[in-house]
C-alpha cells in the first residue's frame, strides 16, 4: 500500500513479515494479537481489520456537542466513559441498582477485536437501527451516526488517525496512565483472555511499544494546551476524583452543581461500577477479560522485581525522551 490521497487517510498500512509474525508468536502472542498490520506514520501495530476501516474512521463526522474521549487500552477507558455518561445524565433519581443506562455512548473502534458473525448482538443492533447498512462499513460509527441526541464517543486510536476536523469541532478528553501500570493491567487482561502467553516484562515491548503507546500519548501531550483538548492522568483521578471532575466540568462547560459532581464520584467508584447491575457494565465485568481488576495506581510494585523495575525505568526514559511528561507512579 502506498500513501493514500483524497478523502482517504494519509496513513499507510502494511502486512508484517512472516518472520516478524513468527517472532511475535515465539514471544507469546496469541489469537488476535497475531493478526496485526503495521501503520505509518508512527510505525506501530494495529489489528488487521483497521486496514478496511481506516478511511471510515478518519472521515467520521463529529458534531459540535459531541464529547470524545481517547485512551490507550487499559488506561481507564470504561471508567472515563461512565464518568462522562453520568455527568451528562440528567436523571437525578436513577434506579439505585444501576449506574447508567444512557444510550448515547459508543466505543467507535470496538469491532477491531470483535468476531462479528451474523446474529452477533451488535450486528443485530445495526440491522435494526440502520436497515441495509453493511457491517464492513463499521458498526459503531454507523450506530453513532444514526443517534440523534448528544453523543459520547470513545476511541483507542491515536489522535492522528481520527481525521483533521476532530479538535476543531468538539471537546476531546484524553486520559493517560503510567506505562508500568498499563503494562501490568494489559498483561493480566491478555493473559486471562489467552491472547498472550509471554512474560510480564516483554509486555512493555510487545504490547505497549508495538501497540503504539508512546505515539498515542505523545500526540495528545503535544496538544495538551489546545482549547478543545483536556489531558488527564488516571493517577490524578485516583488521587482526587472530585478535583478532576471539577476541572472536567469547567472544560466541558456543563455547569454541574457540586452535589451532582459528588454523585458522579460515588456512582463511578471502582466498587460501585464493579457491583452494578447495569447491563453494559456487567458485560465489561464478565469473564476472564473483566475491565475491573484492581483499579489502583501503583499495582506495578506488586508485579515487578527490582531488576525488572530498573529496566522499565530505563525503557521509559529512552522512550519518553523529549516529551517532558512526568508520570505519577502511585
Ligand atoms: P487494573 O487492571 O490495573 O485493575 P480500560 O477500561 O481502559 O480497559 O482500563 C481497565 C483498568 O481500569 C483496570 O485496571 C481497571 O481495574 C481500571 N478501572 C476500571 N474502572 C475503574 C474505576 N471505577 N476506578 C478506578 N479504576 C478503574
Amino acid at each position: 500500500m502506498g500513501v493514500i490521497k483524497g478523502n482517504e487517510s494519509p496513513i499507510t498500512v502494511e502486512d508484517i513479515s512472516e518472520e516478524e509474525t513468527a517472532m511475535r508468536e515465539a514471544r507469546g502472542m496469541r489469537r488476535y494479537n497475531l493478526k496485526v498490520v503495521r501503520i505509518n506514520p508512527g510505525n506501530y501495530l494495529m489489528p488487521s481489520l483497521y486496514r478496511q476501516l481506516k478511511d471510515i474512521y478518519y472521515n467520521f463526522e463529529y458534531r459540535s456537542d459531541d464529547i470524545v474521549f481517547v485512551t490507550f487500552p487499559k488506561s481507564g477507558t470504561v471508567w472515563t466513559r461512565e464518568i462522562l455518561r453520568t455527568m451528562i445524565d440528567t436523571n437525578d433519581t436513577p434506579d439505585p441498582t444501576k449506574i447508567n443506562n444512557w444510550g448515547g455512548s459508543f466505543m467507535l473502534h470496538k469491532e477491531l477485536r470483535q468476531n462479528l458473525y451474523p446474529g452477533h448482538p451488535d450486528v443485530e443492533m445495526l440491522n435494526k437501527v440502520c436497515p441495509g447498512a453493511r457491517v464492513e462499513d463499521g458498526v459503531q460509527v454507523q450506530l453513532a451516526a444514526a443517534f440523534k441526541g448528544r453523543r459520547i464517543l470513545g476511541w483507542h486510536l491515536a489522535l492522528d488517525l481520527l481525521g483533521p476536523h476532530l479538535l476543531n469541532t468538539c471537546k476531546v478528553v484524553y486520559v493517560a496512565r503510567n506505562p508500568k501500570d498499563v503494562c501490568v493491567s494489559i498483561y493480566h487482561f491478555f493473559t486471562n483472555k489467552k491472547s498472550y502467553e509471554g512474560n510480564l516484562e516483554d509486555c512493555a515491548r510487545f504490547l505497549l511499544e508495538d501497540g503504539g503507546y508512546w505515539e498515542h500519548i505523545s500526540q495528545a501531550w503535544r496538544l495538551k494546551d489546545h482549547h478543545n483538548l483536556h489531558f488527564m492522568f488516571y493517577e490524578d483521578m485516583k488521587d482526587d476524583l472530585l478535583g478532576q471532575l471539577r476541572k472536567l466540568n469547567d472544560f466541558l462547560k456543563l455547569d454541574l452543581s457540586e452535589q451532582k459532581l459528588k454523585t458522579v464520584m460515588e456512582r463511578t467508584s471502582f466498587d460501585n461500577m464493579k457491583a452494578t447491575n447495569n447491563l453494559e457494565l456487567a458485560k465489561a465485568n464478565k469473564g476472564p477479560g473483566s475491565h475491573f481488576r484492581r483499579g489502583v495506581a501503583g499495582d506495578w510494585k506488586n508485579a515487578f522485581t527490582s531488576d525488572q523495575n530498573k529496566r522499565m525505568d530505563a525503557w521509559i526514559k529512552e522512550k519518553s525522551q523529549g516529551m517532558d511528561i512526568k508520570f505519577k507512579y502511585e
